[in-house]
This record gives C-alpha cells, sequence and structure tokens, in this order.
C-alpha cells in the first residue's frame, strides 16, 4: 500500500443491504481511495441469512454502480485476516446507538487482539438512519409491510419475492 492507495473494509452481513448501509458506504467512499465492502459468508451467531452471499452482493452492487471506487466481495474468513490480504489499513463500520457501541468495542478489542496494526473507524450514522437495521427490515417485508423508503427498490423487490416464496 503506498500513501495513494488507501484501501478501507466496510463489513456486515447486509441482509440485505438497507439506505442506512448505503449511506455509510458512499461517506467511507470519500475518505479512501478504494473501499471494499466484505460481505459476511459463513453462519454468524446461528442465524440463517434470507439471502444467500451472491443474492446479498449482487444487490449491493446494483446500490453501488455509481461510486466507482467501491467493490463488492464475499468473505468467510476472520475479518482481520480478510482485510489484511486485501492490503487495507483500516476496517470502516457504522454506528448508530449505544447498542452498537457496546458491540463493536467488544469487537474492536478482539480485532486489536488478533490485529494491533489494523486501524478501525466508525462513522455516526446519519439521524435519518439510526434506528434502520436489516432485520427491522425483514420483519417489516415478512407481515406484506412498506419497506420502500428504507432500502432501494430492487432490495425492495427482492424482499417482497423472497417472503411470496416462504
Ligand atoms: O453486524 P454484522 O453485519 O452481522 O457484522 C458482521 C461482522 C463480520 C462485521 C462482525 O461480526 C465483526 O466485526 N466480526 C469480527 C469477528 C470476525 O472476524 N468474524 C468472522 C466473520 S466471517
Amino acid at each position: 500500500m503506498t500513501p495513494s492507495n488507501r484501501i478501507a473494509v466496510c463489513p456486515g452481513s447486509y441482509d440485505p443491504v438497507t439506505w442506512g448501509h448505503l449511506d455509510v458506504i458512499t461517506r467511507a467512499a470519500q475518505l479512501f481511495d478504494e473501499l471494499i465492502v466484505a460481505v459476511v459468508n459463513a453462519p454468524m451467531r446461528k442465524v440463517q441469512t434470507l439471502f444467500l452471499a451472491e443474492e446479498r452482493i449482487e444487490m449491493i452492487r446494483q446500490a453501488t454502480t455509481q461510486l466507482a471506487n467501491v467493490k463488492v466481495e464475499a468473505f468467510d474468513v476472520l475479518l482481520v485476516e480478510f482485510a489484511r490480504t486485501k492490503n487495507a489499513m483500516a476496517i470502516v463500520k457504522g454506528l448508530r446507538a449505544i447498542s452498537d457501541f457496546e458491540y463493536e468495542l467488544e469487537m474492536n478489542q478482539l480485532n486489536r487482539q488478533l490485529s494491533p496494526d489494523m486501524e478501525s473507524v466508525y462513522l455516526m450514522a446519519s439521524p435519518r438512519y439510526s434506528f434502520l437495521s436489516s432485520s427491522g427490515v425483514k420483519e417489516i417485508a415478512s407481515f406484506g409491510g412498506d419497506v420502500s423508503e428504507l432500502v432501494p427498490e430492487h432490495v425492495a423487490r427482492r424482499l417482497t419475492e423472497a417472503y411470496e416464496r416462504q
């Protein structure tokens, strides 16, 4: 990595991507030369995702076509390992509330233990997205509620299709 090629990784489950994620991705893309949106492709907390990793990746790609320095990739190893293999200088995450802070502080300490040189950067959620989460969006969509203000149109469509199939 050279000072003119500052790479960061923006990890998450993105099941599915919301306007809150896209706000953080857009703002992070302005801070780094290259931003890799890293999509977890491994069972997390024993929770089954609604969408396959390939589907989640495709939805993010469609939503970020206008961001030239953003790439979207899957990962199934420790986040710090993935970031290291990508020559990233930082991990970027969004913070919405105190509850996020507690979880992220724990992750930060663990990641720092594993990789002391990998810096983590936290972007505060824009107020309009502070209470927006993928799980909230899925709950609304699963009851046929309107999520058109919460996710891009193509994601809302995929949610409707997914719950119609179930
Ligand atoms: O809250 P999310 O979106 O499910 O976040 C997932 C992720 C990977 C960003 C978070 O759990 C984290 O920071 N994990 C660090 C520990 C790790 O590397 N886990 C392996 C993931 S494959």
